[in-house]
């Protein structure tokens, strides 16, 4: 079981590039619905839909109740205000009620020729903001089969690590480990299966966790994403080094969304 009495399970929902408002809407409403009790939920929608999202589950609507769901960007700016054409920076996420921030997903890393170095400047700056992060690595199927996943998670781990400027700001920073190859679907369209969950385990504990610094490596949150699923949640949540979940395909409906945090809270028990 993981280690509910000191880390908080967190079960993030990445909708990366989808939905249109009204389909953003009707999802966030559905969130409202779900009980998000004992466990922390974060749900990260496109930014031109930060607001709304963010209103509707705060429950502008006076009638309403407020979820405790809480809203995350995909990204972040490296730089702060000022001339840095078609960038956010932390500061206007914070102006806007947006208190996270997702740092260093593989599609960045792949699409948008984010380097260790930039994740690095991004997180530093998002921290010294006050947003809180969740930062992702992870190794590719390549890297994977050439047997270098320990040396990937560490290159990448370190660049994270040095984000950090103070010892005080761990309590901003969420690690997802993301094993590329158990992302999303395969070429062919079909869905991949998630990393095992003892291959998983492993990584959290010997290739992240104890690489952490000391004085906060037991209180840091390590999150799985990779193909979770409301059937394979429970499995995953099982290990004493997976402190909840970054979940992509799967957060796009309520339902399922719903499964994977009802998995998190049944593994408390
Ligand atoms: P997936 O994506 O759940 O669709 O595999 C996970 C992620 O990229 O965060």
């Amino acid at each position: 079981m993981a280690q509910a009495a000191t880390r908080t399970l967190l079960i993030g929902g990445n909708w990366k590039c989808n939905l249109t408002k009204t389909e953003a809407t009707e999802l966030a409403n559905g969130l409202k619905k779900l009980n998000t009790s004992k466990v922390d939920v974060v749900v990260s929608p496109i930014s031109l839909h930060l607001d709304l999202v963010s209103n509707i589950l705060k429950g502008e609507d006076a009638k309403d109740s407020e979820s405790n769901v809480m809203v995350s960007s995909q990204n972040v700016s490296a730089t702060g205000t000022g001339a840095y054409t078609g960038e956010i920076a932390p500061t206007q996420l914070l102006d806007s009620g947006i208190n996270w921030t997702i740092i260093g997903h593989s599609e960045r890393r792949e699409y948008y020729n984010e380097t260790d170095e930039i994740v690095k400047t991004k997180i530093t700056n998002a921290l010294n903001a006050g947003l809180n992060v969740i930062a992702c690595l992870g190794e590719t199927a390549d890297e994977r089969k050439a047997n270098d996943t320990e040396k990937v998670i560490k290159r990448q781990l370190e660049a994270i690590v040095n984000g950090v400027s103070e010892e005080s700001q761990w309590k901003q920073m969420v690690i997802a480990y993301e094993p590329v190859w158990a992302i999303g679907k395969n070429p062919d369209g079909t869905s991949r299966k998630p990393c095992d969950s003892a291959e998983a385990q492993n990584v959290c504990l010997n290739y992240i966790r104890v690489n952490l610094p000391a004085n906060v490596k037991d209180n840091v949150r390590i999150l799985y994403g990779g193909s979770v699923k409301p059937g394979n949640a429970a499995e995953l949540i099982a290990k004493a080094d997976i402190d909840g979940f970054l979940v992509g395909g799967a957060s796009l409906k309520a339902n399922d969304f719903g499964g994977i945090i009802k998995a998190a809270q049944d593994s408390l028990q």
